[in-house]
């Protein structure tokens, strides 16, 4: 499905960020990416969906049994790569203005002719998947309000939702709980996992006892490398090789 082969980045003042990163997804896993603050996991993400390029290395997709380069794509071929590459990224992406209903649907635009999208000239067939998309995650009675006007909780669960309704074959979610409570954190997850049944996820995420709950993987990050990639429980040593010495698991799973 995705295959990251050797990816390194350098910062633009020439400090090396990822070092020989590589690792491949499978469809039906949930891939948990641990790393300090700073440590280069949205960067990662960004050379995943090929809005960042990578200085080495490939990136390649494999959806559908016809492997794709997404780190050589550019233009139009690249917009058609991520059309089946879902986004959830911690609350940027919504349009506030626009209804709850016409951001899921919105969400799909990259599959679409301009011109028809321009004038919102949606299906019946399609304005009725967005709203299954929307029962889907218990936001239905939502459809019609203004984003805008949305709790936190809300506004991922229009994120999940629409990423349902683009039902892409890799979803790659950037903190999608961390501004979250408890109860919405557990909900937004639990609508997540099932879609490992028709993709593969990865997320990235602070608090590790989450991603023992939920994810069926864990990759760790540090100094540009890849310190852990297994199984989704971690000991107190694992956590020290992702996050530095003296870290517990009591003290990891807090923040
Ligand atoms: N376009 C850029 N120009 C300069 N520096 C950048 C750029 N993009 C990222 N960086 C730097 O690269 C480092 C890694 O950034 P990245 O956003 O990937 O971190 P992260 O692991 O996602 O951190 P966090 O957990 O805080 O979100 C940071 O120090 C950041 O300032
Ligand atoms: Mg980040």
């Amino acid at each position: 499905m995705l295959s990251v082969r050797n990816i390194s980045k350098k910062l633009p003042d020439g400090r090396p960020l990822l070092r020989d990163i590589s690792f491949d997804v499978q469809k039906g896993e949930f891939v948990g990416i641990l790393g300090e603050s700073g440590v280069g996991k949205t960067v990662l993400l960004r050379c995943i969906n090929g809005l960042t390029k990578p200085d080495h290395g490939e990136v390649i997709m494999n959806g559908d049994g016809n492997p794709e380069k997404i780190n050589e794509k550019r233009g139009k071929e690249l917009r058609k790569i991520r059309r089946k590459i879902g986004m959830i990224f911690q609350g940027s992406i919504l349009v506030k203005r626009l209804s709850v209903l016409e951001n899921v649907l919105t969400g799909g635009l990259g599959r679409m002719s301009t011109v028809r999208s321009l004038f919102y000239g949606f299906t019946d067939g399609e304005v009725k998947r967005a709203l299954e998309a929307l029962n889907q995650v218990g936001i239905r009675s939502l459809a019609h309000r203004r984003a805008e006007t949305l709790s936190g909780g809300e506004l991922q669960r229009v994120a999940i939702a629409r990423a349902i309704f683009q039902n892409p074959h890799l979803l790659l979610a950037d903190e999608p709980v961390s501004n979250l409570d408890p109860k919405n954190t557990e909900m937004v997850l639990d609508f997540l996992k099932p879609l490992t049944e028709q993709m593969a996820i990865i997320g990235v995420f602070h608090v590790p006892k989450l991603v023992s709950q939920y994810c069926t993987r864990i990759i760790g990050i540090r100094d540009g490398r890849v310190v852990y990639d297994g199984a989704p429980t971690l000991s107190d040593h694992d956590l020290e090789r992702i996050y530095g010495a003296g870290k517990t698991v009591a003290e990891t799973s807090i923040n």
